[in-house]
């Protein structure tokens, strides 16, 4: 039998003990109010689930991603209520790195927890909870659960855009939880136990897995910014999440926005964005640069040094044409003004047989106050003139609304749900 203490995992309480006694201390101010405890287990550290916005979002980029969107199989509200507690219940101790519930109690029953994370600790996990249009209103109008006054008007699907070619079976979804974690493994066993409890109550509707570098624990120190399969540098003009003034503009909702349950929380908008390596390969640099409109290796602005210099839409070379070609991705990015914070993880699923290609791609993830005021102009933009639309397509598609985090003692989605 294995000691209790390593049977039950070590609770965030006692990590934070742990750490002031040994003396490492809080490795990381996090960002905001959330702290990074250093464990004694040489884990990666835990990130807190009770906040005033849920976790992942500011949180920063762990190294691997398994996003999953469920739809719901019951009418009964109370049903879905019961399963946000018992999702919040799970959570919290998975991301205190503790399993949910025993592991070795009934040999005549089948395990509450699954077991494969044991003795992993949290590895930095955040599981972020989504709500979809379809939860409000199905698509032919009907009220499943009495919601339909409380749907936000910002929580709308994407309309098509030219040159995607979305599946629907890789699109929305009643409810999504993005789980991230340093470890694949931790993340993957929190989207397992969560689509164990949900049993009855919700199926699983699709599921994508992302990575990053390795080298992304040293970023968290070095805020070197991570590479795409592009090659390019990807977030060096992203949204900064330790400026909290440009976080309440962009990102938060407030509860005077339009439905007072989302303050504090926000809007997550997810794409399935095919990279066409193959036709990218045998682009010169001059063409990858062109349509990037920043350099590959410095990742500065073309005709500037440094990766953080600004970019200047007005500057023009020594033939006169403007630096960031008018089909740039960067130019075309920044013209509406729209600040979304980005935070997406890249993909490979095998071979597309069709075409004799790698399946690779970002899964680009945002997060942003208003979708329709944000993501849809941008992307729309893109999706019209993007130099980069040679070489990507978008194959998936969903919204979903982030409901604030939650308190100690209460569940994520309860300033919906305990109105309904
Ligand atoms: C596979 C698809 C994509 C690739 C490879 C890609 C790549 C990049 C790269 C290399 C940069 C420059 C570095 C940086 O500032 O982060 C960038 C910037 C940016 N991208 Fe993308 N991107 C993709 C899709 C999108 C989509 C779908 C959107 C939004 C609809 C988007 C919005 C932005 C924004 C807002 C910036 C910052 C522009 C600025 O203010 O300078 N990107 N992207």
């Amino acid at each position: 039998v294995p000691e209790e203490s390593t049977r039950r995992g070590i609770s965030r309480g006692e990590l934070f003990k742990i750490a002031g006694a040994t003396g490492a201390g809080i490795v990381l101010g996090g960002v905001g109010t959330r702290a990074v405890a250093s464990t004694a287990r040489g884990d990666a550290g835990s990130v807190p689930f009770f906040g005033i916005h849920q976790a992942g979002i500011d949180t920063p980029l762990q190294q691997n991603m398994l996003f999953a969107a469920f739809d719901l199989t019951t009418d009964d509200v109370s049903k879905v209520r019961k399963l946000l507690r018992e999702w919040t219940a799970a959570a919290v101790l998975m991301c205190e790195g503790r399993e949910v519930g025993e592991t070795d109690v009934n040999a005549y029953l089948p395990p509450e927890d699954t077991g494969e994370a044991l003795g992993m600790g949290s590895s930095r996990l955040t599981l972020t909870f989504g709500f979809g249009s379809t939860l409000f209103e199905q698509e032919g109008g009907e009220d499943r659960f009495g919601l339909r006054a409380s749907k936000p008007e910002a929580l709308v699907d994407i309309p098509p855009m030219p040159g995607e070619e979305m599946e629907p079976e890789r699109s929305g979804g009643d409810l999504c939880v993005q789980a991230c974690a340093e470890d694949k493994q931790v993340a993957f066993h929190a989207i397992r136990n969560l689509t164990r409890i949900s049993r009855g109550i919700a199926t699983i509707r699709w599921s994508q897995v992302g990575f990053g570098p390795r080298y992304q624990k040293r970023l968290l120190l070095t805020k070197e910014t991570p590479r795409n399969l592009f090659g390019f540098k990807d977030g060096t003009n992203n949204l900064n999440i330790e400026d909290e003034e440009k976080m309440a503009r962009h990102v938060w909702v407030d509860s005077a926005d339009d439905q007072a349950w989302m303050g504090g929380g926000t809007y997550v908008v997810a794409r399935r964005i095919r990279m066409l390596v193959e036709v990218w390969d045998r682009s010169s640099l001059r063409d990858q640069e062109q349509s990037i409109g920043r350099v590959k290796i410095s990742g500065a602005p073309i005709g500037s040094e440094n990766e953080f210099d600004p970019v200047d839409l007005a500057a023009k070379g020594d033939d006169g044409r403007p630096l960031a070609p008018p089909d740039s991705h960067v130019r075309l990015s920044q013209e509406g003004g729209e600040k979304i914070l980005r935070r997406g993880y890249s993909f490979t699923d095998g071979v597309d047989l069709t075409r004799g290609q790698l399946e690779a791609g970002l899964f680009f993830v945002c997060f942003q106050r208003d979708p329709q005021k944000q993501f849809v102009p941008l992307q729309r933009r893109l999706a019209q003139n993007d130099a980069l639309n040679e070489y990507i397509l978008h194959t998936g598609s969903a919204v979903f609304a982030c409901p604030p985090g939650a308190r100690e003692g209460g569940y994520v989605g309860e300033t919906l749900f305990d109105r309904a």
